[in-house]
């Protein structure tokens, strides 16, 4: 599978098969994750898999119930750990190298067959007691990762022309 194919037929998967995810495709994934670019090749990052069902519930319940997290196999809990970093253009390192790094988990999720859904909506305080995440490391997104269960939703998206401009903003 090409990237750009991956990049347009993955949607975001909110029911799981309770069937395993295969430990080679869980590595693949956390290389395509540490694989990624980071500010300044920092680095300042730990990726929590959580295979525990009983962990699974409580970030489901951290996630505003949002109980398909617990329905997966495995939950990828992704953190930045140094969180003062800012970067020239004002925006802070951390939110963006781990976001970056789990898009990248999601395209190489998609490309082996599975699912995931970017987790945006918990509480980082409940999410962080419940995983012993050290005061100075942040949350910054969740993924389930397992089997579908469901058909891929349709994609909406804005049009080029709503969101590209030419040689100044307009
Ligand atoms: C930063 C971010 C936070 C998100 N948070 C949630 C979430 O908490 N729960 C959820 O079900 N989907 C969440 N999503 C998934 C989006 O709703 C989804 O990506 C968007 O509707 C586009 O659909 P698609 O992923 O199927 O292409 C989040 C996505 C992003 C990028």
């Amino acid at each position: 599978m090409d990237v750009f194919t991956a990049i347009g037929q993955r949607s975001s998967v909110r029911a799981y098969k309770a069937t395993d995810v295969e430990e080679d495709k869980l590595k693949k994934i956390l290389e395509a994750a540490r694989l990624s670019p980071s500010a300044s090749n920092r680095q300042e990052w730990k990726f929590i898999v959580i295979k525990n069902k009983e962990t699974r519930k409580k970030l489901a319940k951290a996630a505003f119930g949002q109980s398909f997290i617990a329905e997966a196999p495995i939950v990828i809990v992704a953190c930045g750990t140094e969180s003062k970093s800012m970067m020239a253009c004002g925006q802070p390192a951390y939110t963006v190298d781990v976001s970056i790094a789990c898009a990248f988990m999601i395209l190489q999720a998609y490309e082996l067959g599975l699912g995931t859904c970017w987790i945006g909506s918990f509480k980082e305080d409940e999410t962080k007691k419940i995983l012993n995440v050290p005061e100075q490391v942040r949350v910054v997104a969740i993924t389930p990762v397992g089997y579908p269960n469901e058909p891929p939703s349709e994609k909406f998206r804005k049009s080029p022309n709503q969101i590209v401009c030419y040689e100044k903003y307009e």
